[in-house]
């Protein structure tokens, strides 16, 4: 029996990735992860949630002096003007802050990073560049890319995916976004803040796919008036590109006639699918369901000894979160310990303006389950959120009408995505909306909305 070079290899260093490997490490196990990318983080840190965070915030602060809303609080700037290649510039330094920071972290725990692409040779080998390595366990988390639209070719200076939509570097005229999930509405925003036209075509009847029904209605409500259009029930079914520009070619999506709408550029954003192309997974005796993913188990080993899976490679959200959750969790298990997450209390949150949240299950879905009392609370009705002037969306609770246990909480306001946690650790502690309703929350905050939804939950807020 040949020694293993190392206890735990971790394939790939997102935040599943990275957080399994030093969290391995601190459990003692001797700990490598390969990455191919010149930065670790992955998709999150390098072209995911951070750059497009770093630019929706920009983005914001434009639109507030450039649109008068800080004139109207009484700061007053003269004329605004964008600099764009500046906004660029603070986020690629937000990018280069944290990736590094990983990298520091590697270091402190003692992780070593094999750099390059790793492949497997057999169930406990990998090849990384010219090395093989042995290891007891392998940790699969190699992430996700773009899915591709037949048709569409991402050239990355018309058409672009993403990572080419971060980089633009021109403000277009009209920008035409072909999906309206989570990408398609954050980086539809960050463009139409700082002067594109965005036209979005979404091939349901709504957007937002996964949300609950009232947040799905009153968000494209709320984008509407900031400017989107929205193009729903629709699809695109080409794309040409001359002289620079691009001319997209809709149908309904039931089908019937065709229309053609010319852009600058079109960020393809219709989801991602699993990366496992070059990891020779039939070395390693493992294969991929329909989907693409690899399946695991409750403890994410998957069906070959040693070899386990997290993130976005393996079924469920596609979130930053839910991979840290799972890379720790992975690690505790290889160590020996009890390493759980709660799929069933993964938050979302759609970073726009109002920021949309939700956790556990929507309306639609607790109604399919059982009997449900709903309670909602406006945020008009909220006095920091008033004062703010902020008055747009609501705080939505869903309660089982027998044991009045929370089943879920949608959140559309300017902090939805901080608030969601607080759900989120109260449904954790099986919380029921009375539990909710009673507990004491700091005035004047935004916070306040859910305790008020918990107390409408049985009809009795108090503001409204
Ligand atoms: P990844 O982050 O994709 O990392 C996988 C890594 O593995 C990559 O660095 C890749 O280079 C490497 N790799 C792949 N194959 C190999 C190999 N064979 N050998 C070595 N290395 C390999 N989620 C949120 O929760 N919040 C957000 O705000 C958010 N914003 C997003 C914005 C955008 C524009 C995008 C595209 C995604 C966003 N996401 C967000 C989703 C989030 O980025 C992913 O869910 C998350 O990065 C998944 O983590 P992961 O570790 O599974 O994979
Ligand atoms: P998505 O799954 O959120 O949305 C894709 C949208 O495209 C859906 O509404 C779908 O109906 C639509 N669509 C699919 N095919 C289409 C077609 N041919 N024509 C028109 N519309 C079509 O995927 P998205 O926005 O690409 O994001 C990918 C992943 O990244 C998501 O799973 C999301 O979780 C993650 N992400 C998370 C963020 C966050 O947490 N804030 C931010 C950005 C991405």
């Amino acid at each position: 029996m040949a020694e293993y070079d190392f206890d735990v290899l971790v394939i790939g260093a997102g935040p599943g990735g990275y957080v399994a490997a030093i969290r391995a490490a601190q459990l003692g196990l001797k700990t490598a992860c390969a990455e191919g990318r010149e930065t670790l983080g992955g998709t999150c840190l390098n072209v995911g949630c951070i750059p497009s965070k770093a630019l929706l915030h920009a983005s914001e602060l434009f639109e507030e002096a450039a649109g008068g809303a800080l004139a109207k609080l009484g700061v007053k700037l003269g004329s605004v003007e964008l600099d764009l290649d500046a906004m660029h510039a603070q986020r690629k330094e937000a990018v280069k802050g944290l990736t590094g920071g990983i990298e520091f972290l590697f270091k402190k725990n003692k992780v070593e990073w094999l750099k390059g692409y790793a492949a497997f040779t057999g169930k406990d080998s990998v090849k990384v560049g010219d090395r093989e390595v042995r290891a007891k366990n392998i940790v699969i988390a190699t992430g996700s890319s773009v899915t591709p639209l037949p048709g569409v070719e991402i050239d990355q200076q018309v058409v672009v995916d993403s990572t080419g939509a971060l980089e633009l570097a021109k403000v277009p005229e009209h920008l035409v976004v072909i999906g309206g999930g989570v990408i398609g509405l954050e980086l539809g925003s960050v463009w139409r803040r700082v002067g594109a036209k965005v036209t979005v075509v979404e091939y349901l009847d709504q957007i937002l796919p996964g949300f609950d029904g009232d947040v799905r209605k009153e968000s494209a409500k709320l984008f509407k008036k900031q400017g989107i259009e929205f193009k729903t029930g629709t699809k695109v079914t080409g794309v040409s590109v001359s002289g620079g520009k691009a001319t997209v070619t809709l149908e309904p999506a039931k089908g019937g006639e065709a229309q053609t709408i010319e852009a600058d550029n079109v960020l393809v954003a219709i989801g991602r699918r699993p990366n496992t192309d070059g990891l020779n997974l039939e070395a390693a005796g493992l294969s991929v369901n329909a989907r693409g993913q690899i399946e695991v188990g409750h403890e994410f080993e998957t069906g070959v000894d040693g070899i386990w899976a997290i993130g976005d490679v393996v079924p469920g959200p596609m979130l930053a979160h839910k991979a840290e959750d799972e890379g720790i969790a992975v690690a505790e298990n290889i160590a020996g310990l009890t390493g759980i997450v709660n799929h069933d209390l993964i938050p979302s949150v759609v970073y726009t303006m109002p920021e949309i949240a939700g956790v556990g299950l929507t309306e639609e879905a607790a109604k399919e389950k059982g009997e449900v009392k709903v309670g909602k609370f406006p945020m008009a009705g909220n006095s920091r959120a008033k004062t703010n002037h902020e008055p747009d969306g609501f705080v939505k609770i869903i309660a089982d009408a027998k044991t009045d246990r929370v089943l879920g909480v949608w959140i559309i306001t300017s902090v939805a995505g901080t608030m969601i946690a607080q759900a989120t650790q109260a449904m954790e502690f099986g919380a029921t909306s009375e539990d909710i309703a009673y507990t004491c929350h700091a005035h004047p905050t935004h916070s306040e909305a859910i305790k008020e939804a918990a107390m409408a939950v049985t009809g009795k807020p108090i503001h409204i």
